[in-house]
């Protein structure tokens, strides 16, 4: 049996800055020792969006306490640890370069092994940490930068089945928000609007529905809004909760209809899977009425829907070290201290680039 391996984490792809420090043990069991995230939503809050050099100077001023932080409470000394690993992509230069750097240094200065870790994989493995989910299943992330269905069937073994050709999903909430007058981030907003509206007032297109391809499409719904609002303002208090509780169902309805043909192929393609999983990931995935929707998709295709902690389906260092873990312990090599920031960087390499595929450069 191979030994207990504690690894310390960096991620800062986008506007969270984080380090934590997990533990695998030999059984394969995972333990967070320390989780520390400093999310700067306030830093960009006025901009309605995530300025990039904003975000480069918050995670360098961060950082390093983080880390002293994350390594404090986890009681242990950078010598304790098996291996650093940090985020190399995908996401936005500047903050990718502080983490790799900041890795490194620690690694150079400790004499332990670096890996340089890709965001996605740090998302589609985070279901082994928490649940100590078995290969193969799926993985819906939805969040501010990507949308995709992914198979995952081993460390390393990851298949994009689908992906937005346009906007995000976390991203079409957040641009629905803003045309609405509501408040950044728009995902939160929209959800509470929703509560108090009518989701049959208004009805609105399904992009891409019932296609045989399984990917998502969502500007053409944000467009729609548009149209819709103007063509009844001056809005009141109650058409901006209509609109935001249609604009959801439609949301639901979409998911519904996009990820029950990915089930649909899960359970052609691997008809022995026994319980078939599909794990939902991101920051979209904090929606009650969207979670609702999936578990009930999941239960007509007979899956289980299984959503780890919110605060490890959004962006965290822990799940850049569990996959580090992960690779230690698949054998996989480490990386040289010469392992560059890659802003785009598919999991899936073989899968082509859409056209759009979400917001430019920015988090997954
Ligand atoms: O995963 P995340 O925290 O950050 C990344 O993009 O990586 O996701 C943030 C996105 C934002 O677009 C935000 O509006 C959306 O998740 N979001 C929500 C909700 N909470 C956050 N979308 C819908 N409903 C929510 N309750
Ligand atoms: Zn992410």
């Amino acid at each position: 049996m191979e030994p207990a391996t504690q690894i310390l984490g960096i991620e800062t792809s986008c506007d969270e800055t984080a380090a934590a420090v997990v533990r695998r043990h030999a059984d394969g069991r995972g333990e967070i020792l320390s989780n520390v995230v400093y999310s700067q939503l306030q830093d960009h809050a006025a901009y309605g969006g995530v300025v990039p050099e904003i975000a480069a100077r918050a995670h360098v001023e961060m950082l390093d306490a983080l880390v002293d932080r994350a390594l404090g409470e986890a009681g242990l000394q950078l010598r304790d640890i098996d291996a650093v690993a940090a985020t190399a992509g995908p996401g936005l230069i500047g903050g990718l370069i502080v983490g790799l750097m900041t890795g490194k240094a620690l690694a150079a200065a400790s004499g332990k092994p670096f890996y340089a870790i890709n965001h996605l994989e740090g998302h589609a493995l985070t279901a082994r940490l928490t649940d100590g989910l078995a290969f193969p299943y799926l993985l819906l992330l939805v969040s501010g930068g990507h949308t995709q269905v992914v198979l995952v069937t081993g460390v390393g073994d990851y298949r994009r089945w689908g992906t937005t050709i346009d906007d995000a999903l976390g991203e079409a909430f957040d641009k629905t928000a803003k045309l609405l007058g509501l408040p950044y981030p728009g995902g939160p907003a929209v959800e509470k609007q929703a509560a108090g509206g009518d989701e049959n007032r208004f009805a609105l297109p399904q992009p891409l529905k019932g296609e045989s391809r399984l990917d998502f499409s969502f500007s053409g719904l944000k467009t729609a809004i548009r149209q819709t609002a103007r063509s009844i303002a001056p809005l009141g208090d109650d058409d901006i909760a209509d609109l935001c509780a249609s604009f959801q169902k439609t949301i639901a309805d979409t998911l519904d209809e996009r990820v029950g043909r990915s089930l649909a192929r899960f359970n052609r393609e691997i008809p022995g899977a026994r319980d078939p999983k599909l794990v939902v990931a991101g920051g979209v995935a904090a929606n009650r009425t969207i979670r609702a929707r999936l578990d009930e998709t999941c239960a007509a295709h007979g899956f289980s829907l299984v959503a780890p902690p919110l605060h490890l389906c959004t962006d965290n260092a822990a799940m850049i070290a569990w996959a580090a873990a992960e690779r230690m312990a698949a054998n996989c090599p480490p990386d040289t201290l010469q392992a560059p920031p890659r802003p785009r960087w598919p999991l899936d390499e073989e899968s082509a680039a859409r056209v759009g595929h979400g917001r430019r450069g920015t988090k997954a």
